[in-house]
């Protein structure tokens, strides 16, 4: 594996998908830990999408599983589709038959979004209800999540947020019920704003198909380009960024950009 350092963020470059979800899974057994020392709890907002589903199964393995004080980890959603939980789209259903459902996390841990795929406004406000009330925020606040874990989309969309959408310029919400006008379909998802209140922030980005989307993102994150695509605006204004890339993604990276990476 390779990891360099860039514009603030660490990028760890794996052999495969495999080796990706085995680095990132030591990496959620090292922050849980040190959250759970620290602080007493580990909260985590989980990503949807198939990337991320190799690491809840990973986690759910007994040599991951027993590292981790389950009862002392805080499962949220960093984003929903409006579905009903027993829908094959629901990022809930996926992380409770992937990890939920293969670990003893209480289920009084794991907070869900409720009624979206009947009402998505109502859903986000009772859900960003939910994290002002567990995280005990005052107004224009914004939770700390001990991790956010992200995917990349095909056109530089994370969470739910993809060109365009209002979560990436919302000034105060947390989380809010977008349109996504290429789905023809409402969404919900943390803001902009809400992801880089975190304390670390996780990309995992595979395969091929990924690695012109990944160069376009990568570059723009070290250049202070306008207008830039919604992964690339990820950037904690106080935690840390790290990115965990197989090298099927990594082809595009640009040289400059490694030897910037090497440089710094
Ligand atoms: C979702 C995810 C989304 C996902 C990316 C990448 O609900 O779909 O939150 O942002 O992470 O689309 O998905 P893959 O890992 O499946 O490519």
């Amino acid at each position: 594996m390779q990891t360099f350092q860039l514009a603030g963020a660490t990028i760890n470059i794996c052999q495969n998908k495999e080796k990706l979800a085995e680095k990132l899974a030591t990496h959620f057994v090292d922050l849980a830990k040190a959250s759970i020392e620290a602080d007493g709890r580990f909260t985590v907002a989980l990503s949807g999408g198939s990337t991320p589903k190799a690491l809840y199964s990973l986690l759910a393995t007994d040599e991951y599983a027993k590292q981790i004080a389950w009862d002392k980890v805080f499962f949220f959603w960093g984003d929903e589709r409006c579905v009903p939980h027993d829908s094959p789209d629901s990022n809930y259903r996926m992380v409770n038959e992937a990890l939920l459902t293969k670990v003893p996390i209480p289920k009084a841990n794991t907070f869900t979004t409720e009624g979206q795929e009947k009402n998505p406004e109502e859903a986000a406000k009772q859900y960003e209800q939910k994290l002002k009330e567990f995280f005990q925020l005052g107004a224009n606040k914004y939770p700390a999540f001990d991790l956010v874990l992200l995917g990349l989309g095909p056109e530089g969309h994370t969470a739910s947020m993809f060109p365009g959408s209002v979560a990436l310029t919302e000034p105060q919400r947390i989380f809010m019920t977008v349109y996504v006008e290429k789905l023809s379909a409402f969404r919900l998802t943390l803001t902009l704003n809400a992801i880089n209140a975190a304390k670390n922030v996780c990309f995992m980005v595979a395969g091929e198909d990924k690695a012109d989307i990944l160069s376009t993102i990568i570059s723009q994150t070290a250049r202070t380009s306008e207008n830039k695509l919604p992964a690339a605006c990820i950037q904690p204004s106080a935690g840390h960024l790290e990115w965990f890339i197989d090298r099927a993604a990594s082809m595009k990276l640009g040289l400059d950009i490694l030897h910037t990476t090497i440089e710094a």
